[in-house]
């Protein structure tokens, strides 16, 4: 056993008798200074603790997919023709590209979104549009004024119809006026429609005869149709097919292209064996489309900040009634980045169990414009799902 005295003899902090101790006046000031200053820190720390700060950090995703996210849609537009439907991207940096074409394809399609043929190709790249320079003012009126009553007795009577279907209000229809009335009247003087009646210039005012216009899938103003009498297929759904004008609007050019077509109209011996002769190249001609509709499919690639994805109508050469154009959609597919295979899905669902509800939940919704028309269709890429 060790005793007590010997253990205590292994104190490291003896005591001294309080007896010998003597409190000192540096000692006493030395002492109220570190109270204080222990106060300070105290007061110091407990401040910094209770005070909020904010801090923000920006990081920069490094997924593997590189800089740029991708859009894959597909979506339907059955009020929206193809020779107008133009997609467009833009985004908070500055990025503006209008009418995409190099990823996108585009497919006529009727009020069903049934497709009705191959794909719709745009044709050449044509430079701006040429009109009359000088516009003399003495107003000719050349060309007939046609409604939904005369409309259909025209187009049989005569071997082929050339009709302008325009608004007033619209400034490239005014454009065109002059050199449409010119062209009418030389070709009245040529071709007089009481002897020889091969050809006829005809306009449509889309704001009087709206249902003729539309039955007509006019979207754009103007358009130049050209209607033949007997060759404009009817196919089962009711379709017509005949030719849309989009070369030059001035007289010279209207003048060139109308006597190629009565030229190339065969004499009443020929008539059996033209078929495919009439079609001759042309660039300034190409069919109409059939249908009013279009299906819209493709990616584009855009950068990873907030931005717009729109489909709108656009032309370098018609002008749009906003309030008339019905963008009308059905989404068959919208997606984000790239496709998340099942599995990884159902390991996030694991994580996250609410995700499942918002991916995909675009597909297959169909938006339709019953009354107010006029809206552009605006995809935001602000939300993306990370690539697992
Ligand atoms: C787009 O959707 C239509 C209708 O669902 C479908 O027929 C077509 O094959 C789709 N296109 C692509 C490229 O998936
Ligand atoms: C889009 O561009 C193509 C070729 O660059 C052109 O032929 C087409 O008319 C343009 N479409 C629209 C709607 O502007
Ligand atoms: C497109 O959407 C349909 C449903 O509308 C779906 O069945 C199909 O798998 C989707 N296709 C793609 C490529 O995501
Ligand atoms: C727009 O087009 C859709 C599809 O063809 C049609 O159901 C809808 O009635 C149209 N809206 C108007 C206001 O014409
Ligand atoms: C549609 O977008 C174009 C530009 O992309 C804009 O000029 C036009 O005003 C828009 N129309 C509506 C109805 O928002």
């Amino acid at each position: 056993m060790i005793s007590a005295t010997k253990l205590k003899s292994v104190d490291f902090y003896r005591k001294i008798p309080r007896d010998l101790t003597e409190a000192s006046l540096s000692g006493a000031g030395l002492s109220i200074v570190a109270a204080l200053v222990m106060m300070f820190l105290f007061g110091m720390e407990l401040s910094s603790y209770m005070s909020v700060s904010t801090s923000t950090s920006v990081i920069v995703d490094k997924s593997s997919d590189g800089d740029y996210l991708r859009i894959d849609f597909n979506i339907s537009f059955p009020a929206l023709s193809c020779e107008f439907a133009s997609v467009d991207v833009s985004d908070v940096l500055g990025t503006n590209r209008l009418n995409i074409t190099k990823t996108v394809r585009k497919f006529s399609i009727d009020s069903n979104l049934r497709p009705t043929g191959a794909e719709f190709h745009s044709g050449t790249v044509a430079n701006a549009v040429k009109h009359d320079d000088e516009v003399d003012e003495e107003s000719v009126e050349g060309s007939f004024s046609l409604t939904t009553h005369n409309f259909d007795k025209y187009v049989h009577q005569f071997p082929v119809t050339i009709v302008n279907f325009y608004a007033p209000w619209c400034s490239w229809c005014q454009r065109l006026k002059p050199s449409w009335e010119k062209t009418a009247k030389i070709m009245k003087e040529r071709y007089d429609p009481e002897m020889d009646g091969r050809i006829i210039l005809a306009k449509v005012d889309c704001t009087q005869e709206g249902d003729l216009c539309r039955r007509n899938h006019i979207q754009g103003y103007p358009s130049i149709r050209i209607f033949r009498k007997g060759s404009d297929l009817r196919s089962e759904h009711g379709h017509h097919e005949h030719e849309s004008y989009y070369g030059d609007r001035d007289t010279e050019s209207l003048v060139k292209f109308m006597e190629d077509l009565v030229t190339s109209l065969p004499t009443e011996s020929q008539k059996l064996a033209l078929e495919d002769k009439s079609n001759a190249a042309d660039n300034a001609k190409r069919p109409a489309p059939s249908a009013g509709g279009c299906r819209v499919e493709g990616y584009v690639r855009v950068k990873k900040v907030p931005g717009n994805l729109i489909i709108s109508a656009r032309s370098d050469a018609h002008s749009f009634d906003a309030s008339q154009m019905n963008m009308s959609h059905v989404i068959n597919n919208l997606s984000f980045g790239k496709k998340v295979t099942p599995r990884a899905m159902s390991d996030v669902k694991l994580l996250i169990p609410y995700i499942g509800s918002s991916h995909d939940r675009l597909n297959g919704r169909s938006f339709i414009n019953t009354r107010d028309l006029g809206a552009n269709v605006t995809v935001s890429s602000i939300f993306y799902m990370k690539n697992l």
